[in-house]
């Protein structure tokens, strides 16, 4: 593996917000960055911030795929993983990062003995438009190497990712951050896509007594899960988020928006399915579960 300062090349996975994100931040900060592409077109995409504009132009990658940021939904990591498999070096680094819980043990079963794994969490917003990508929260985030081929690269890869979505912190569990970007989906995440609304509309005294129970079962379930969520950071944690992000529409949001699968079995469905482990009772999360069933597409226009 090259040292850091050698600039690896990027194959982003995903050509969501947060691929696309990453995609352009690594390019302007000159490593050699290429797209998994279904087409073999060239794709540009424009970056914006709140105050700057940048024309991105990305090749599609050249086998065989050696560092790769893959920021798929969490319901086709499994596939996705399995696709790449036989394109993949035997040196290869794999960056995982998508919303809701991965499945850790999974994810270190896939991996090559020399080819390295990691999952980084973060809490940079971004939406998507047709050619263009927009900025809309600035975040940071979580990194973890899931085994060793992971961290004898530590360097390069933290160094990269510091460029695509720092600052990052590096961490040898991610459970923790796991769990606390959990309550954060799985409060604005689905509440936005049931009520078709921005983040930042979460905020009203509408929601207050909702948010709090859902934040509350979610805590409680961490307890369970040997995991410290204290009750009144988590809940000024994802107030915070809520309002870093006020005007973005959430992933979630934008999916149900444009009729695509909601990721909320990794993230609601994972903490029924937990909970039900415990036999402890989420009904707040279990209604907002059964409501996200029952609705399609929004017929309003979006606000
Ligand atoms: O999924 C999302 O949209 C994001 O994780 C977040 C932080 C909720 C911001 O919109």
């Amino acid at each position: 593996m090259p040292s850091a300062q050698q600039k690896l090349s990027w194959v982003i996975v995903g050509q969501g917000a947060i691929g696309l994100l990453a995609a352009c931040r690594l390019q302007q900060a000159a490593y050699p960055v290429a797209l998994w592409l279904r087409q073999p077109n060239a794709l540009t995409v424009t970056l914006e911030t709140a105050t700057t504009k940048t024309t991105c132009q990305f090749a599609p990658a050249q086998k065989p795929l050696r560092q790769l940021f893959i920021a798929v939904k969490a319901y086709a990591v499994a596939e996705c993983l399995t696709q790449l498999s036989t394109e993949l070096s035997p040196d290869a680094q794999l960056v995982i990062s998508h919303n809701g819980m991965p499945d850790l043990a999974y994810l270190q079963s896939v991996a090559a003995s020399a080819q390295g794994i990691w999952f980084l969490s973060t809490s940079h917003a971004a939406l998507r438009t047709a050619d263009s990508v927009l900025h809309t929260g600035q975040g940071q985030s979580i990194l973890s190497p899931l085994n060793n081929a992971a961290r004898q690269a530590e360097s390069a890869i933290v160094a990269a990712m510091t460029e695509a979505l720092g600052p990052v912190q590096l961490t040898a569990d991610i459970r923790p951050a796991l769990w606390r970007k959990l309550a954060v989906n799985a409060v604005i995440n689905p509440l936005t896509a049931l009520h078709n609304c921005r983040n930042g509309e979460l905020v009203s005294a509408a929601f207050t007594a909702q948010i709090a129970r859902l934040i509350a079962e979610v805590c409680q379930l961490a307890a369970l899960e040997h995991i410290e969520l204290e009750l009144q950071q988590t809940k000024a944690h994802v107030y915070q988020v809520m309002q870093a992000t006020a005007q973005n529409y959430s992933s979630m949001q934008q999916d149900r928006y444009y009729q695509r699968p909601l990721e909320i079995d990794a993230i609601t469905g994972f903490i029924i399915r937990t909970a039900s482990k415990h036999q402890l009772a989420v009904p707040e999360n279990q209604a907002l579960w059964e409501a996200l069933q029952q609705v399609t597409s929004p017929q309003s226009p979006q606000p």
